[in-house]
């Protein structure tokens, strides 16, 4: 016969959930307050709070760039920061992009028209962090070649292989000087 012990009641209370934040986003020139739990990444602020689902999620991970946004012109992985932490700055999205163009006017940014020109994708899921990540690194001012730009740009993956075509594309907005010979 096996005897089993009768555990005891607990009297402890399970542990309370943090209660939801009030969160201020400047999320492409427009300030929305969410109510948020803490542990929400700012990916899934915009995409499933804000509906902002241009940008994407791929692994969540920090390993894909697919998320890339512009956070006061610098480029981050959505999924890699909390959206509580990005109170007070600006944030810019594939669709915020889209209404500021080199002349201030609404339309496509010149990194989404040259992706358009140079055919530089198949799927379009890597896409908008592309071309974010793109923007992030001009505003960077380091690349120079388009082997700068295949390193700078290593952080996104296109899993289509659109490669060639995205240098191509940003290589004629930068219009850096040829690589030697
Ligand atoms: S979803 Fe953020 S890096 Fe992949
Ligand atoms: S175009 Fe399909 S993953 Fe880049």
């Amino acid at each position: 016969m096996t005897l089993t012990a009768k555990a005891a009641p607990s009297t402890k209370q399970p542990p309370s959930l943090p209660a939801m934040h009030t969160v201020k986003l400047t999320v492409n020139g427009i300030e929305t307050e969410l109510q948020l739990a803490p542990w929400t990444s700012l990916l899934d602020a915009l995409r499933e709070y804000m509906h902002l689902t241009g940008t994407k999620k791929g692994c969540d991970h920090g390993q894909c760039g697919a998320c890339t946004v512009l956070v006061n012109g610098k480029r981050i992985n959505a999924c890699l920061t909390l959206a509580i932490m990005q109170e007070g700055n600006e944030i810019t999205t594939i669709e915020g992009l889209a209404r500021k163009d080199a002349d201030g006017k609404d339309g496509l940014h010149p990194i989404q028209q040259a992706f358009m020109d140079h055919d530089a994708f198949q799927c379009g899921y890597c896409t908008p962090g592309q071309i974010c990540s793109a923007v992030g690194m001009m505003n960077e001012g380091h690349a120079r070649t388009a082997d700068d730009i295949r390193e700078l740009m290593s952080g996104n993956i296109c899993r289509c292989g659109a490669y060639t075509n995205i240098v191509d594309a940003i290589q004629s907005v930068m219009n850096p000087q040829p690589d030697a010979a």
